[in-house]
């Protein structure tokens, strides 16, 4: 199948203050890469190349993937495999699970495994320290898993300890706001895929486009046809929110769904931790 047409990969920095973050990890470099997809041309291998490169440039700390590594099957992870064998981060590679990762029964192991083998540890409810006690990662199972649960986990945090927090789907940032979450990453929009100058994602725009495209049609508009089912956030397709205390950042991601991306490219996430003592204390314990 031929790839589909994404547009130019861009690169996007963002500085991150947290408050308490020990001085020894002021600078921490975390990359971020999300929903490859990685399922009948949905992403190119050379544009999958291209961002692990500009990954291994950029010399993380840490890198994180925030799920959707597969598109339905789970097999073509074993292809995808050696491609992310090339990753290298100081700190290692730290991984949550999409809702396309776990559509098959067998798949949510089977891509758990895979990744495993070349060390990329899968987080479901788990929190790690992959930098040191002064900085929590935590992933959380997919919201649509019927197993998110951060109650738990941050009932264990110390308070004082800032983290960033996988979640795969961005709708769980409203639940989170119970919570101190310094940086919650997600991805599973896509960035809504088609964007429009002045108008953002289509998506948004979905009971309109519902009303005028055929229902037939649907299958091959995904996300419209899927409708709200989607996100029930919009609003939040791509970029950083604030939610209370806490911080989103959503990312466009690497795959696409046909018919593809306007206005809205695939993307490779750099975060450099800044230690700032006055930056805003988080979290409403
Ligand atoms: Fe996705």
């Amino acid at each position: 199948m031929k790839p589909i047409r994404t547009g130019k990969l861009r690169v996007e920095r963002l500085t991150i203050p947290f408050a308490k973050l020990p001085q020894r990890l002021h600078g921490l470099k975390i990359v971020q890469l999300s929903d490859l997809h990685y399922t009948n041309g949905q992403l190119s291998d050379r544009l999958l190349n291209q961002a692990i490169d500009i990954v291994n440039r950029n010399a993380p700390d840490i890198i994180v993937l925030t799920g959707d590594f597969i598109h339905d099957v789970p097999e073509p992870i074993d292809t995808l495999i050696p491609f992310l064998k090339r990753l290298h981060a100081r700190h290692g590679i730290y991984a949550i699970l999409g809702n396309h990762d776990i559509y098959f029964p067998k798949a949510r192991h089977y891509v758990t495994r895979a990744l495993a083998r070349i060390g990329i540890c899968v987080l479901w409810n788990q929190v790690v320290y992959p930098a040191g006690d002064g900085l929590a990662l935590v992933g959380l199972a997919d919201l649509w898993s019927g197993e998110f649960d951060p109650a738990p986990i941050f009932r264990d945090l110390d308070p004082d300890v800032p983290r960033i927090v996988l979640s795969h789907n961005p709708d769980t940032a409203e639940t989170l706001r119970r919570w101190r979450c310094d940086l919650i990453l997600s991805g599973h929009t896509h960035g809504g895929q088609l964007v429009l100058p002045f108008l953002g994602p289509l998506p948004k725009y979905l009971d309109f486009f519902r009303w005028i495209i055929p229902k037939p049609l649907y299958p091959y508009l995904p996300l419209l046809g899927k409708g709200n089912y989607v996100t029930q956030h919009w609003e939040w397709a791509s970029g950083m929110f604030r939610l209370g205390r806490n911080r989103l950042y959503v990312n466009r991601g690497l795959g696409s769904y046909f018919p593809g991306r306007f206005g809205c490219p695939p993307e490779v996430t750099e975060f450099v931790a800044i230690a700032q003592p006055n930056a805003p204390q988080y979290g409403f314990d």
